[in-house]
């Protein structure tokens, strides 16, 4: 997986079919280190943006239409502002952003945009989180409007859950558009404060993709974030998270089934963000590389969010030397796991678990190391 997307090349592009000058803006994708599946119980977790991005360049077109190419995929689209409804497709997510955008009052104008990303689709990196970013500072700054960035963040969310259909939590927008240049964010879904945590020196997170794809995820998505809610409400708490690590004993006395291994997961893992945030701060990658790997258990078991392939290609990289530690990542059911690994082992730690997954599944994953980087913005040409 190389990086395609230079914001230079796509400004000239823009130019070169547009005919004028555009504003440039950028929104990586994300990792999460830990802390998955309890952004929507209002728990923590430990994103970080990456140095994979959607580039979205724009220019007000002086109509009610937004015409928008999709350099990458060979794909253009035209959107009446005044008739904004879902299609299903990939202009769902800015004509989406315009529709939430435009609610509260925000002038949203006609503009040409012209789009390309190479953060890698259905990969479990938050690809369209990005495209919802970049969309949306897009369409504020022809619009004349400033946001900071969890604003930002929760437009794009609302576009995800409003007008997609899809009832995420808000980690992915909030990471890309607030990720800071070299630290993770300890991010408070409930009450959105968060604390930058740097990434240790020695340490890379390494993503191998299973190459996994399910349809029907959105469905399975809502169907945990459901048997949340149902333990909540048993609980009496407005939301899971609200949950003490201390009292989870004796609230899995009043669960049962699935409300109640989705009720460990979710407390256990706001647990090992904690626990994970005071690793990195030592520097003790061990210990974080062990948490990761507890979390993949745990996301298998009782949130069972995983897939067989995945947890083959979790095991071999936990196993594989160098490796402190691997999971899962993002909403589950296939896409990259991540896997902590240190400096100096990472490209052979790389090609070595790629050589024993490429062999049982017949073909070679794509596979990266990421670096963290700052969140969304304006890129200055
Ligand atoms: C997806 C969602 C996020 C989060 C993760 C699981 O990426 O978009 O909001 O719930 O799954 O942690």
């Amino acid at each position: 997986m190389q990086r395609s997307v230079q914001p230079r090349l796509i400004a000239n592009r823009f130019r070169d079919s547009f005919g004028r000058q555009a504003r440039v803006f950028q929104a990586p994708g994300r990792i999460n280190i830990i802390g998955e599946h309890t952004d929507y119980s209002g728990g923590l977790v430990m994103p970080a943006a990456i140095d994979r991005s959607c580039v979205v360049a724009i220019a007000p077109n002086g109509s009610r239409r937004l015409e928008v190419v999709a350099g990458d995929l060979d794909r253009s689209a035209t959107l009446d502002l005044d008739n904004l409804t879902p299609t299903g497709t990939w202009t769902d997510y800015v004509a989406g952003v315009a529709s939430v955008l435009m609610a509260p009052g925000i002038p949203v104008v006609g503009a040409d945009l012209w789009i390309e990303s190479d953060v890698p689709i259905g990969a479990g990196v938050s690809s369209s989180a990005a495209l919802e970013v970049a969309s949306t500072l897009a369409l504020l700054a022809v619009a004349g409007v400033s946001a900071d960035g969890p604003q930002v963040a929760r437009w794009a969310q609302a576009a995800e859950n409003g007008f997609v259909g899809m009832p995420c939590g808000i980690m992915d927008q909030f990471a890309s558009a607030n990720g800071v240049d070299g630290s993770a964010i300890m991010l408070d879904c409930r009450s959105l404060a968060f604390e930058p945590v740097a990434i240790p020196a020695g340490a890379s997170f390494l993503l191998v993709d299973s190459m996994v794809r399910h349809t029907l995820v959105d469905g399975e998505y809502r169907a945990r974030r459901e048997d949340c809610e149902a333990a909540a409400r048993t609980l009496g708490l407005a939301l899971l998270g609200d949950l003490d690590e201390a009292d989870l004993p004796a609230a899995l006395e009043q669960l049962t089934g699935n409300p109640a291994k989705r009720c460990r997961h979710v407390v256990s893992d706001i647990g090992r963000v904690r626990k994970a945030a005071a690793a990195m701060k030592t520097g003790d990658l061990e210990a974080l590389g062990q948490l990761m790997s507890l979390s993949h258990a745990s996301l298998r078991d009782d949130m069972q969010v995983s897939d067989p392939q995945v947890d083959i290609l979790a095991e071999i990289a936990q196993r594989t030397p160098g490796v402190l530690g691997a999971r899962m990542m993002g909403g589950g059911f296939g896409g990259c796991i991540i896997a902590l690994v240190s400096n100096e082992n990472a490209a052979a730690a790389q090609l070595a678990i790629q050589a024993e997954y490429g062999d049982i599944i017949g073909k070679q994953p794509d596979a990266f190391v990421c670096r963290a980087v700052a969140g969304a913005g304006e890129v200055s040409l």
